[in-house]
């Protein structure tokens, strides 16, 4: 019995970083609505920082979810490897960057064709036109752009920090299921009745 679930997860999150086919490569991030509801959606993790306890993910600023980190920020996030019949869910704190050294420096990173999707005229989730061919400005509906008309993207672009809390980590598996709390900061491992 492992009780180092801690470093298990963190490598994997790492890992995820790196090989695009990894399971838990698009986890489902959740905050809190206006109206109180939980809200899910698939982002894609850049950075897992298992030292610092982040894991960095990059939104559209203009987004709902952006306003809905800023006003509550709490956060869960939900990995799931099917295969391998893996579930981890995550507690943490939201910190959001724009137009500071943080957000820079994850822009820098980006491809062309990522920067290209904070190009976007219409604000995410608004609504428009049956025939309106695609959101990106004339031109660029089928190139990446280039260094200079992608830096328009900037204003729009964010990043998400989640200071990692706490840790739910289950394995289900034929000869009994294993289940792990861990409060990160500390180290701190539990076992659970899974
Ligand atoms: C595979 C996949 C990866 C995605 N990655 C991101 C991402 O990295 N950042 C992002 O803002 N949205 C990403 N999305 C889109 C979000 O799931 C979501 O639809 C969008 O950000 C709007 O969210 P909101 O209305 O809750 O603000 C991804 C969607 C899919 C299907």
């Amino acid at each position: 019995m492992t009780t180092d679930e801690r470093s298990l997860c963190w490598a994997e999150f790492e890992r995820a970083t790196r090989e695009r086919a990894h399971p838990f490569r698009q986890p489902v991030v959740m905050s809190v609505d206006e109206e109180g509801y939980p809200s899910g959606r698939v982002l894609t993790l850049r950075e897992a920082d298992e030292q610092r306890r982040i894991l960095r993910f990059h939104i559209d600023r203009r987004s709902p979810k952006f306003a809905q980190f800023k006003k509550q920020p709490v956060v869960g996030v939900v990995f799931y490897d099917g295969p391998g019949k893996w579930q981890v869910r995550v507690r943490g704190i939201a910190m959001l960057h724009t137009d500071d050294a943080v957000a820079r420096s994850a822009w820098d990173r980006c491809l062309p064709m990522s920067k290209r999707t904070y190009l976007a005229t219409s604000v995410p989730g608004m609504e428009i036109d049956w025939d309106a061919p695609n959101v990106f400005p004339p031109g660029l509906e089928r190139r990446r752009p280039t260094e200079e008309e992608s830096e328009v993207g900037y204003q729009n672009f964010a990043v998400l920090l989640v200071d990692v809390v706490e840790l739910d980590s289950l394995h289900l598996a034929g000869d009994g299921h294993r289940r792990f709390h861990i409060i990160d900061e500390v180290h701190k491992v539990r076992r659970l009745a899974p």
